[in-house]
């Protein structure tokens, strides 16, 4: 079954949720503190220059900013850099899905030349032979810090990067007043004549599958260079709407600065390099545009509150 939101909570307790801050509400454990800490930690690159938070910034929605970022020695990455928020219900990492799991993802940028470049055991050195992680792993339990442990925290503090309710979670627990008569008449753009949900589906708006929508190259094939079956020849993972904005540019490869050009290239998307298009162009009027961006503005609640974190891994190290 698919889901339209994981916020369905019924009205009382939804009520003082809201009145709630959410930092009172969700706990932070020690290995996400850790986690937390680790993620900004610069010491995790070869030359020392760059953390996760260099490319992943909290105020870009946790993406790089920029079509495509850079690595710690100035190389153009290949692929834009995806948000870390909301992957709590994913099977696939990476636009091409190549990772399995957080933990297992985490290492290649650390390890990546391009990237952080720096080797994993050097990694364990390092953190290893800092007193404050040492006391902060030994409240986890982890006397003898190694990768399994670092790569774990890490993606333990991901797990718990959740953005908050959005208008269309109200509307989808009932609230009818949620939307405005636009908004919904952009809703229904995105369910039917768009068909937008055929793939942007689930709590995040995202299949966690691979399409081939006509964006894929020759120079980046998508999940075909994975599954090496034509079926995938320029298929990319399906992206997350929920909280896309501050998440621009968009695609694979970061080509549009904004959503405007995003929904004009699915009125016009042009010919298709490669693979087969899945889908066809949706004829829609420059009103019917505007009022699909407006329904998806509706889909943008709160950024994760980093507060509590460093509130957790001070406690942490005071001990
Ligand atoms: C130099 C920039 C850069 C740095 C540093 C970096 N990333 Fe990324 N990250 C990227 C890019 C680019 C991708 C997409 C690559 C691809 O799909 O082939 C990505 C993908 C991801 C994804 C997959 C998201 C998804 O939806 O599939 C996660 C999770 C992630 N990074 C976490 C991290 C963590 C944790 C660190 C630190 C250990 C980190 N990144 C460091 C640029 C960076
Ligand atoms: C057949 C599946 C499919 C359909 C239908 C579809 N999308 Fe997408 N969408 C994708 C895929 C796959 C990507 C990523 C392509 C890439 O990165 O090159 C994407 C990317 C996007 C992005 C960029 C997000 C980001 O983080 O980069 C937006 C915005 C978007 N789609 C909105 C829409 C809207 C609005 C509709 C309906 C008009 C729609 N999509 C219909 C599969 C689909």
């Amino acid at each position: 079954m698919t889901t339209w939101t994981k916020y369905f909570i019924p009205g009382a307790v939804a009520a003082l949720l809201l009145c709630s801050p959410i930092g009172a509400i969700a706990q932070v454990t020690p290995e996400e503190a850790i986690g937390w800490h680790l993620f900004f930690d610069k010491n995790l690159s070869g030359p020392r220059n760059f953390s996760c938070a260099t490319c992943h910034l909290p105020d870009k929605g946790y993406e790089g900013g920029e079509p495509l970022s850079k690595g710690a020695h100035d190389d153009l990455l290949g692929r834009n850099t995806p948000t870390v928020v909301n992957l709590q219900e994913n099977e696939f990492f990476f636009w091409d899905g190549r990772a399995g799991s957080l933990a297992e993802q985490a290492k290649g940028p650390i390890t990546n030349p391009n990237e952080m470049d720096l080797a994993i055991d050097e990694a364990v050195t390092r953190v290893s032979a800092d007193p404050l992680y040492r006391t902060a792993f030994k409240e986890v339990g982890v006397d003898d810090i190694d990768e399994e442990a670092i790569l774990d925290a890490i993606a333990a503090f991901e797990m718990t990067l959740e953005t908050g309710p959005t208008r269309f979670d109200q509307w989808v627990n009932g609230d009818s007043n949620a939307l405005t008569e636009q908004e919904e008449r952009g809703r229904s753009i995105f369910f039917t004549k768009g068909d937008c949900a055929l793939c942007h589906n689930g709590a995040n708006f995202a299949d966690d599958d691979f399409h081939n929508i006509g964006t894929g190259t020759d120079s980046d094939r998508g999940r075909y260079e994975i599954e090496k079956d034509e079926y995938y020849l320029g298929a990319f993972k399906t992206p997350a709407l929920r909280n896309w904005k501050l998440r621009e540019p968009f695609m694979h490869d970061g080509r549009f600065r904004t959503i405007r050009e995003v929904i004009h290239f699915y009125v016009n998307p042009g010919p298709t390099k490669i693979g087969k298009r899945e889908i066809d162009p949706i004829p829609l009027t420059a009103e019917e545009v505007e009022d699909l961006v407006a329904f998806l503005e509706v889909l943008n609640g709160d950024w994760p509150d980093l507060a509590p974190y460093q509130a957790a891994w001070n406690r942490l190290v005071a001990q």
